[in-house]
């Protein structure tokens, strides 16, 4: 069976799962902390090489100061509680987007996490805050720009395959799976250049509720999915 080398997720839903129980939205964020760490576990027995997670977008500073500060809360808390067990089961951790607009500590402990477990290889887990697609698109952008003024790379030199160098998780396999949980369907700025052949997996399920049972039902039907990028049903099936 087919495995996807990397997948992606939009952990959407906390929100609701509290409301639902009328808990104030904070609890729905902490009961989701307990789905990631389902889900880190899962992907790492199922020999999933890379797993992007979706957990505070560029536009969430939007939301009322208090949810704000209890995300920045449940950060930190998880940055003291998680890594030493992610460490000790060699998960390689990454944050991506763009850390300058968290508070100078918050920033330093991401740094600190990443540097500590850079020599592990079980698991590449990705943590996508203050992220935001256009902006991935836009700093790898004004990355090669910068380079183009200072006369290291040619103008004609920029092309799809230069800039997608420049933008977060060039190093990682590409996106196999895309998956958003709490039943919207809309990639509300995650991800968007690396999923351009990202297969896409929309579940109903509440993000909290989201257990290894339906990771596998998403990787089931990733794996019933054919891949032609661009070709023809029967040319892939000549190919293999
Ligand atoms: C996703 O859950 C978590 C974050 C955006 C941080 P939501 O908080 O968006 O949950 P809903 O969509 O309101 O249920
Ligand atoms: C996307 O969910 C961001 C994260 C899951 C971190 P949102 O709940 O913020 O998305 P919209 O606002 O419904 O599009
Ligand atoms: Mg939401």
């Amino acid at each position: 069976m087919s495995i996807p080398r990397h997948i992606a997720i939009v952990m959407d839903g906390n929100g609701r799962w509290a409301q639902r129980r009328h808990l104030p939205r904070k609890l729905g964020h902490r009961e989701g902390q307990k789905a990631v760490r389902a889900t880190v576990e899962h992907c790492r027995q199922r020999g999933v090489e890379s797993l992007t997670l979706f957990a505070f977008s560029s536009e969430n500073w939007s939301r009322p100061d208090e949810e704000v500060g209890a995300l920045m809360q449940l950060f930190v808390k998880a940055l003291d509680s998680e890594v030493d067990e992610l460490h000790r089961n060699g998960v390689r951790l990454n944050f991506v987007g763009d850390l300058e607009r968290f508070d100078a500590e918050l920033a330093t402990r991401m740094r600190a996490a990443m540097a500590r477990t850079a020599g592990n290889t079980a698991l590449r887990l990705n943590i996508a805050v203050n992220y935001g697609g256009r902006w991935d698109i836009s700093q790898a952008a004004r990355t090669l720009a910068a380079a183009a003024l200072r006369g290291e790379v040619a103008i004609e030199a920029i092309d799809e395959d230069l800039l997608g160098r420049h933008t977060c998780l060039a190093e990682q396999a590409p996106v196999d799976l895309f998956i958003r949980t709490g039943g919207e369907v809309r990639v509300s700025n995650f991800l968007l250049w690396q999923i351009a052949y990202a297969e896409l997996y929309f579940s109903p399920v509440l993000w909290p509720d989201f257990d290894a049972a339906a990771l596998d039902a998403a990787i089931d039907t990733f794996a019933r999915r054919e891949r032609r990028y661009g070709q023809t049903s029967a040319q892939v099936r000549a190919t293999g």
